[in-house]
């Protein structure tokens, strides 16, 4: 952050040991039972942005109950979530819907080894609002993107996949890697994922027309290009063009496209990136938003590759049989009772409700970032609140980890990775809220000096 001087720095420092000493006596109890329990708990949210100047407000919250938007801290302390549930809380804390759908479930016991009769609704729900033909599900966003590579390569024969600089596609080794030396063959991101995991990893530009260029060159060893098509970490950069392109080129170089839409499904429209883009991918996976908090994953798309998993439609009564080849395919908690029931809830509410529930929230977060950006306009902050949907993130080239801290203490609850969300529960007040408290935490973090004053704005007239 900016400061002034020598006398600032010391001001600078004076200001955030007691931020650090207001934070840790509000919440005390999270602090000791993060040191309390790490030396049996590995756990890598415990040291996310580790820095010797901030280490002594380094640890999760732990929460006592949660309902709507609004959460309570093992001290008491209540706060407005923003954080959502890593944006799986589009219905915000415990909707009602999920909850008494999950409570109802449970009151016939878990019935956990037989297949839930909720599946297949869950899957015709999904297909009926995106538009895909076949849907198979995942325990985690993860595994849907590990099965759906999977299905990639074996409906193709190939085994290259393409993915984006900047996008985040779950901890499966084979799509952790970044640019290598030759800004194109993947490098592992880091230690402990083998060099030959990411082989058969391409990372490129999203975006660029280099891209495109790269995905024609190589066109016939590809499998599948993976796209998040507006990445959490830069909602800003949403190329259309671009993506339009690399539709029609992977149709006719016979390369899957793969949309990730864990983040962007079902969140900014029912249709999620394809409706937003106008661009229909072969296959697209799915997460969060999905089971309202319970875990899950699905692989939705072309029933040709969906097929891969088990051999495609056949009927009793006569000789059809399943005719496609399949791939391999599983996993104890695919179809979890629990967020069968609850994804079914989510998507009955979703289909009742239209795309008028997505249009609300989408307006409730321009608002919350025209009227935040108009400020740091006004008041010269280094800073930018970029969206799409109600996913938002602040972008700024300083380190502001204070102004979490500051988020922190006024009640907003922010988590380590700083991508946040709206969520339908809540409203006009709570952005307000989460507004003031912004302002409110800038405003401070001036005063402490680490901000020039702004300088006085020429009257009118
Ligand atoms: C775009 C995207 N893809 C995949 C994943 C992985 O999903 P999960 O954490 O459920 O395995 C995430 C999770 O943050 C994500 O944001």
């Amino acid at each position: 952050m900016v400061g002034e001087g020598a006398d600032a720095d010391a001001g600078q420092r004076a200001h955030a040991v007691e931020l650090g000493r207001r934070l840790a006596e509000r919440t005390g109890t999270s602090k000791e039972l993060a040191q309390r329990q790490r030396a049996v708990l590995a756990d890598s949210r415990a040291v996310v942005g580790f820095r010797r100047s901030t280490k002594e407000t380094l640890y999760p919250l732990a929460a006592r109950s949660a309902r709507g938007v609004r959460l309570t801290d093992v001290d008491g302390n209540e706060y407005t979530d923003i954080t959502m549930g890593f944006g799986a809380l589009l219905l915000g804390h415990e909707p009602e819907a999920v909850t008494e759908a999950v409570r109802e479930h449970l009151s016939h016991g878990l019935r956990f080894g037989p297949r839930p009769v909720e599946a297949g609704e869950v899957a015709q729900l999904l297909a009926d609002l995106t538009g895909m033909e076949r849907v198979a599900f995942a325990g985690s966003g993860t595994e849907a993107n590990s099965a759906a590579v999977r299905l990639a390569r074996a409906a193709t024969g190939r085994d290259r996949i393409v993915m984006f600089r900047g996008s985040y596609h779950g901890h499966i080794d084979s799509v952790l890697g970044r640019p290598g030396p030759d800004g194109t063959h993947a490098v592992p991101v880091s230690h402990g994922i083998p060099h030959s995991a990411v082989s058969e990893l391409i990372v490129l530009e999203y975006g660029s027309q280099e891209a495109l260029d790269t995905v024609d060159a190589l066109g016939d060893t590809i499998a599948a290009v993976l796209v998040e098509p507006v990445q959490c970490r830069n909602p800003a950069l949403r190329p259309v063009a671009f993506l339009r392109e690399l539709r029609d080129l992977t149709r006719r170089r016979g390369i899957v496209l793969l949309f990730d839409e864990m983040l962007t499904g079902l969140r900014p429209h029912p249709r999620g990136a394809q409706h937003h883009f106008g661009v229909v991918p072969d296959l697209a996976t799915y997460g969060k938003a999905l089971g309202s908090g319970f875990p899950i994953g699905a692989i939705a798309g072309r029933a040709d590759i969906l097929d891969g998993v088990d051999g495609g439609f056949w009927r009793y009564g006569d000789d059809s049989r399943p005719e496609t080849e399949t791939t391999f395919f599983g996993g104890t908690y695919m179809q979890h009772p629990l967020s069968m029931a609850a994804a079914k809830a989510v998507l009955t509410h979703l289909t009742t409700e239209g795309p008028a529930l997505q249009e609300r929230l989408n307006a409730r977060t321009d608002m919350l970032a025209e009227g935040l950006n108009e400020f740091f306009r006004a008041e010269e902050f280094p800073l930018e609140l970029s969206h799409f949907g109600s996913m938002f993130r602040f972008t700024h080239r300083a380190d502001m980890e204070l102004l979490y801290q500051h988020l922190l203490l006024r009640g907003i609850y922010v988590w380590e990775w700083r991508s946040f969300y709206l969520s339908t529960a809540h409203t006009d007040a709570d952005v307000e809220r989460v507004s003031d408290a912004v302002k409110d935490s800038l405003r401070a973090l001036r005063e402490g000096g680490f901000f020039p004053a702004s300088r006085p704005r020429p009257r009118a007239g």
